[in-house]
């Protein structure tokens, strides 16, 4: 069985990130999507909004083969731990490349068995990124088609009041 670790801050989740996800579920027989419980990044949502929202979009796309789950610590730890096969990441601009190339140098370094799996961002999505929705949002500005729409006014919503 092939599983996928998709591991990321989805900070909110965005249609880029889905977009990912799709190749991901159609490759692998099982996905997990690992959100980074990670309290020294102070994310604008919560562990629990991240997951929520990720959880809504699962049942909304009807995935039939994906899970989401949260870590912390390391990530090959947590890839261990749900007998993962595989990473998987996107790719956007080549200024994507410098910091993918690094963290898969630390993920083999720490685990020489874990191989990492990259998808092309859509052209469409080479821009697209979480702190872009995050800023878009804060000075009001639309967020349609950036990020899930069963997610979209909890987003804004949530983006205005801060
Ligand atoms: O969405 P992001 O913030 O670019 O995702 C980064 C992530 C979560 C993949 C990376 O920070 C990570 O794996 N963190 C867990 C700690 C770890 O395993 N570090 C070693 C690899 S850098």
């Amino acid at each position: 069985m092939t599983i996928g670790v998709y591991p990321g801050s989805f900070d909110p989740f965005t249609v880029g990130h889905l977009d990912v996800l799709t190749n991901a579920a159609g490759l692998f027989d099982l996905v997990y999507v690992a959100v980074l419980h990670n309290v020294d990044k102070r994310p604008a949502f919560t562990i629990e909004e991240r997951m929520e929202m990720i959880q809504n979009v699962l049942t909304a796309e009807h995935f039939s083969n994906v899970r989401c789950g949260t870590f912390d610590g390391l990530l090959v730890e947590y890839a261990r731990s749900v007998r993962a096969t595989h990473i998987v990441r996107g790719l956007r601009a080549t200024s994507d490349f410098e910091y993918e190339f690094q963290i898969d140098a630390v993920n083999r370094h720490l685990d020489s068995t874990l191989r990492t799996v990259y998808f092309m961002a859509s052209p469409g999505h080479s821009f697209l990124s979480s702190s872009n929705v995050k800023e878009i949002g804060l000075w009001g500005g639309s967020i349609q088609g950036l990020v899930p729409a069963v997610n979209e006014e909890r987003i804004r919503e949530r983006l205005a009041k801060k």
